[in-house]
């Protein structure tokens, strides 16, 4: 559907995108995820027209974009600051963009209607647009992209403005209103918990690269780098040292762990100087209680901070034999009880859930 091909970017000698190659598929949600600078907006204006490439080529639809316009392509951009217009109505904000349409009034209103009913303020065309909140105003410009039914809708961190709850709730409602007109919608977000939380796949990108393009779950538990796992999520990192190198597997020797039968496909590549590292997810480290059931392999640690979150608490924990802490994250269950600084405690773990950057 649309496709990059070692796409670069200039502006003067600042080189901001350095050969983006990947592919977004037919009505996906799909994500640009990364630190702020680091080319997420570029990209998805390239995809939009208003912005040339300097070499490299963007299809949409299997047919290359260069020196199409933007008003020529079958995509809409929902801008970070609304761009809604307060002196209008909510409707006419909505049916902006069907002024030289040839269809009759009667039939626009239809569409401004059904559109407005799309984003959940149906009955609110009459308002003026200076009046709504902010949630209402996204709601305008999305209607108001929808309504020219792109399609592939462009959102360049539509719900940065908000407040947190109002950003999770429009967050679920983005995803139900994709499924339900079941067009391409990418995303530019610099949170994590977003992209993860919206996307069928996510393109993480660092300093004008893709670090790695995959679905929420392979880069939640398969990130490709350490950089890419540190920015998603917490993972805690403990220098490793490999033993035997072979096709199927890597035994290594971690501080505190032991030895390790590690599986091909949890060593990810990007050699660093700082040589091999084991990483794990909080959650994938136990505290064993007694009566617990048995973990694959145990190691003993003693509490070194509590952060308790009613559903949840944060453990960092010195596992026996390491210079560093690491975190583990327990669910809190009833009449259990949170663990003192200090404690000593059992910590279950299972080498399948370990990855092995080097
Ligand atoms: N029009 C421009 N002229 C010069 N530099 C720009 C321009 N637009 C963006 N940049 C630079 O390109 C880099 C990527 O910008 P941008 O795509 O906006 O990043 P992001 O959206 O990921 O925060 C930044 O370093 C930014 O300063
Ligand atoms: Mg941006």
């Amino acid at each position: 559907m649309i496709e990059f091909r070692d796409v670069h970017k200039y502006y003067g000698d600042y080189h901001a995108l350095r050969g983006i190659t990947g592919t977004i598929r037919p009505g996906e949600f799909f994500s640009l995820l990364g630190p702020s600078g680091c080319g997420k907006t570029t990209l998805l204006r390239t995809i939009a027209g208003f912005e040339d490439i300097s070499s490299g080529a963007v299809l949409v639809d299997g047919r290359d974009m260069a020196g199409v316009p933007a008003n020529k392509r079958p995509t809409n951009m929902v801008f970070q600051s609304y761009a809604i217009f307060p002196h209008l109505s909510v409707a006419q904000n909505v049916g902006f963009g069907l002024r030289k349409d040839a269809r009759s009034t009667a039939e626009k209103e239809k569409a401004v209607a059904e559109a407005l009913e799309m984003v959940g303020l149906k009955g609110y065309g009459g308002r003026a647009a200076h009046a709504l909140s902010g949630g209402q105003r996204q709601r305008v410009a999305l209607a108001r992209a929808l309504i020219l039914k792109p399609k592939v809708l462009l959102l360049d961190e539509p719900l940065s403005a908000l407040d947190k709850k109002m950003r999770e709730q429009m967050q679920m409602e983005l995803i139900k209103l994709q499924r339900q007109v079941g067009i391409t919608f990418i995303l530019v977000t610099h949170d994590q918990e977003e992209a993860l939380v919206m996307s069928d796949r996510i393109a993480v990108m660092f300093e004008g690269e893709i670090a790695q393009l995959a679905d929420p779950e392979t880069l939640y538990r398969r990130p490709g780098s350490r950089k890419v796992a540190d920015f998603i999520g917490t993972m805690n990192f403990l220098p490793a040292k490999v033993l035997e190198e072979g096709a199927d597997a890597v035994e290594v020797d971690a501080a505190g762990f032991g030895r390790i039968h590690i599986e091909a496909r949890q060593v990810m590549g990007g050699k660093t100087d700082e040589g091999a590292t084991v990483g794990f997810r909080p959650e994938t480290l136990t505290i064993l209680y007694e009566g617990s059931a048995a973990a694959d392999r145990e190691s003993m640690a003693t509490i070194e901070e509590v952060v308790y979150f009613g559903d949840m608490t944060y453990y960092d924990v010195r596992i026996d034999g390491t210079d560093a802490p690491v975190r583990i994250s327990m669910r809190n269950v009833f009449g259990r009880p949170v663990l003192d600084i200090g404690a000593r405690a059992r910590v279950g773990w299972s080498p399948g859930a370990l990855v092995l950057f080097r």
